[in-house]
């Protein structure tokens, strides 16, 4: 057991201790890190996993005081669906909500015609949604609600949850890492409801004032563990964060996609609305290290959202590692999968998207959008009926995505993932299968996508969901 100083509990989540002596006992479940609940499956035959999920409202206990939020599976976050590649989850989905829904799986390359975003579940009824993981799917994706219009509101209240996909084989490396799961996803409350969305919030994307990691304030994991891989989650409306772990290394190894080629040492990671990434944590020494976000916080205006633009402050705690007795592993792994380079000069179909807020410098408003602040893409909003893009199944593309507004728009593109070639002509550095891109004011990035496996329609659209369900969201037919 370790006992914390009197300095490191008063920081904890600002709760007042007044002269409490502090020891031992204040490790009790009150002050400790608990990953979100998992999903419980069935495995009734080899290869085939089943389980139920359930939409609903819900009185539980988020930031540690009682809350009326939208639940799945009557959680805050939701419960994490583990499961694992080449496997079929047959999920059962029943949305006891007042108002349509669905279920979106963000990242995994699914059909189309089962991870399908126009699908709308009625209230009280029950969709079983099946889906064929793919053999070499590995990695930390999410689910949430994606009918249109509505994603804003009901990914605030709550609906939102991990998935984790365990590969064939771990590498040898990894497999002693003790995992959890960091659903960083932030709230306001009124009371005990979560607050409503204003004209204001509707503009930037709102941005909740508590800043919690699964539906906690900042809490304690001890750990005796020698290798920690962290599995982040950004599943807030609008925060950026920028994290930093200060005393121990920090090591990225995956990314939207799953694992990256080889680690690579961060000082500092940022996550846009709708990315991952995976730590690795070797505890080199014990103590107590604290995880902090030094991205915008709640307190940003307007056309100030995004990493950079958000001023000081000494970042906020999000999590404190308490680490005893700790053996890292004399070696870490040094290389962890191959990626295949997408080569961009192979690419035969090109599309050129621009994103717009109706905040333009110089020329006025963007046309199309017909009303003050339309958020458009290529001067559209959202037609479900309309196709912005065609792909050819098996086919290589080159997206050019520019950013001409205002504010930080992270764009995601649906079941087929992709690499960055560049941003603004600049190199990136290291290759990963990424499914959203954050796009600072004036930026353009290159992408390169392959039409792989499955045709259909699906949608590619900005991860702040104020703006895409104002618009900001077009349809790709392969
Ligand atoms: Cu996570 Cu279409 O989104
Ligand atoms: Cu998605
Ligand atoms: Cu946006």
């Amino acid at each position: 057991m370790i006992d914390l100083t009197r300095r490191e509990v008063l920081r904890l989540g600002g709760i007042a201790l007044g002269s409490a002596i502090v020891g031992p006992s204040l490790l009790g479940c009150d002050f400790h890190f608990a990953d979100p609940p998992l999903l419980s499956l069935a495995r009734p035959e080899p290869g085939l996993a089943v389980a139920e999920l359930r939409a609903a409202a819900a009185k539980l206990s988020v930031a540690e005081r009682p809350a009326r939020v939208l639940a799945y599976g009557g959680s805050y976050p939701g419960p994490v669906i583990r499961v694992r590649a080449g496997e079929t989850l047959r999920l059962g989905f029943t949305n006891d909500l007042a108002e349509e829904t669905n279920l979106h799986f963000h990242g995994l390359h699914l059909d189309p015609a089962v991870d399908d975003p126009f699908l709308h579940v009625h209230p009280g009824e029950r969709h079983v949604y099946e889906l064929a993981i793919p053999w070499d799917a590995q990695g930390t994706y999410w689910y949430h609600p994606h009918v249109h219009g509505r994603v804003a509101v009901q990914l605030f209240a709550g609906l939102a949850g991990a998935i984790v996909v365990d590969p064939l084989e771990e590498i040898p490396g990894l497999a002693a890492a003790e995992d959890h799961v960091l659903v960083l996803k932030d709230i306001t409350l009124v009371g005990e409801a979560v607050a409503s969305h204003t004209a204001m919030d509707w503009r930037t994307g709102k941005r909740g004032a508590l800043s919690l990691v699964n539906g906690q304030t900042a809490r304690v994991l001890s750990t005796t563990a020698g290798l920690l891989r962290l599995r982040l989650l950004n599943a807030s409306n609008a925060r950026f964060y920028r994290l930093r772990l200060e005393g121990l290394p920090m090591l990225q190894i995956a990314s939207d996609g799953g694992l990256l080629e080889r680690p690579v040492e961060r000082t500092e990671i940022a996550l846009a609305p709708g990315e991952r990434a995976e730590l690795l944590v070797p505890v080199v020494r014990s103590g107590f290290f604290w995880l902090r976000d030094f991205g915008c916080g709640a307190s940003s205006g307007m056309g100030g959202p995004g990493p950079g633009t958000c001023g000081t402050g000494g970042g906020e705690d999000l999590l404190l590692i308490a680490a005893s007795g700790a053996v890292p592993p004399p070696e870490l792994p040094s290389r962890l999968v191959t990626i295949p380079r997408l080569d961009p000069t192979a690419a035969r179909e090109r599309q050129e998207l621009t994103l717009a807020d109706g905040m333009m410098g110089g020329g006025g408003m963007m046309g199309g959008g017909g009303m003050m602040g339309g958020f458009t893409i290529n001067g559209r909003t959202f037609d479900p009926d309309r196709t912005d893009v065609r792909g050819t199944l098996g086919a290589t593309a080159l997206w050019q995505v520019t950013n001409a507004g205002m504010m930080h728009h992270p764009f995601h593109l649906h079941t087929y993932a992709f690499q960055v070639v560049d941003r603004n002509g600049v190199p990136e550095p290291v290759r990963a299968w990424k499914d959203t891109v954050d796009l600072a004011p004036g930026d353009t990035v290159r992408l390169v996508v392959r039409y792989g496996d499955f045709g259909g329609r699906t949608v590619f659209h900005c991860h702040i969901p104020e703006h895409e369900d104002q618009g900001m969201m077009g349809v790709l037919a392969v």
